[in-house]
């Protein structure tokens, strides 16, 4: 069991809000769910953001320096890349994320379908940062003459806390970035799109459990929880939790806990920003020149800026 998972468990058996880190929805079956809450009408930020990209990708380009190197966090199925690549045209693409098979076969798809450009992938959990060295171990010295421009679409930098957020994105190596954000909306639009009428974020909320049972040696039975998902005005996000339908006894490796009936593991933060507040965390992250990019709707933002090498 690696450090990270005993930590999982802490927080799961120790702590008095259980707390179960949002990488657990990630499992094979969590990659589908996802993919489809993306598609779900309720769920915006998905949709917006390509829209966004599809009507002013030329304008975002025309921002960028000429020669770069354009690191993908968490590329997934990679088809935010297969958009926007042939019009950004870097000299290198690099796809970054956890590794899995469906990740490898995303790249090699990507590959197959761009075949004039250059494409790396590196296999690791960004979260705990990324040097140089890394990158120039997959891409070799040529990452040296290149400007490193991020690529963090879709609001991932929601499910940071805002100053987990500015740790986050200065400790990566780069010299712009290109970064896409959910922004505040009515709340009972925030609320429906990670509560949807089909269950599907409930299922995905659910996984997480199966996926802890797989990892952690838990065994916790998917029915005797629900889905809940609140917003959190004062602290501007949407809180997911299951929360216990009975009292019940969970196991794990190091003991057991018994779930009173509604207490709740907490699951994941989504934060939503207005457009004022996220410009300030970029500036705050050391970031200047800052471009935004609007949905019509004002429901989403795409922003590029500059690192202040000052800073
Ligand atoms: C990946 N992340 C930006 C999604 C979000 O909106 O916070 C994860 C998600 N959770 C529930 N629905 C979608």
């Amino acid at each position: 069991m690696t450090e990270d998972d005993k930590k999982a468990l802490e927080g799961l058996f120790v702590n008095s809000q259980a707390f179960l880190p949002p990488r657990f929805f990630y499992n094979s079956l969590g990659g589908l769910l996802f993919e489809a809450i993306t598609r779900l009408e309720e769920y915006t930020p998905t949709k917006d953001e390509l829209s966004i990209f599809q009507n002013r990708i030329r304008e975002i380009k025309k921002i960028l320096p000429s020669d770069i190197c354009l690191i993908d966090l968490g590329a997934g199925n990679c088809s935010k890349a297969e958009k926007i690549l042939p019009e950004v045209c870097p000299e290198v693409f690099l796809a970054v994320d956890l590794p899995s098979k469906f990740f490898r076969n995303s790249v090699t798809r990507l590959k197959n379908s761009l075949r004039n450009q250059k494409i790396y992938a590196l296999e690791k959990d960004f979260t705990s940062g990324l040097f140089l060295s890394e990158i120039a171990r997959i891409v070799g010295d040529a990452i040296y003459h290149l400007d490193k421009v991020l690529f963090f679409p879709g609001s991932t930098i929601g499910n940071y806390s805002p100053i987990d957020a500015k740790n986050f994105l200065m400790s990566i190596d780069h010299d712009s970035i290109i970064i896409g954000v959910d922004l505040i909306k009515p709340e009972r639009e925030m609320i429906s799109a990670y509560d949807d009428s089909l269950g599907v974020t409930a299922a995905f909320n659910k996984n997480a459990l199966l996926h802890a049972n797989a990892l952690l040696g838990t065994d916790f039975e998917v029915g005797n929880w629900s889905h809940k998902a609140i917003y959190n005005s004062s602290k501007s996000r949407i809180e997911m939790h299951l929360v216990a339908k009975s009292t019940h006894p969970v196991s794990s490796p190091f003991g057991k806990r018994v779930f009173s009936k509604g207490e709740s593991i907490h699951t994941e933060n989504s934060h939503k920003y207005s457009l004022e507040s996220f410009k300030n965390l970029l500036l705050g992250s050391g970031y200047v020149d800052i471009y935004d990019f609007l949905h019509p709707s004002n429901r989403y933002g795409v922003f590029v800026a500059k690192r202040n090498k000052q800073s």
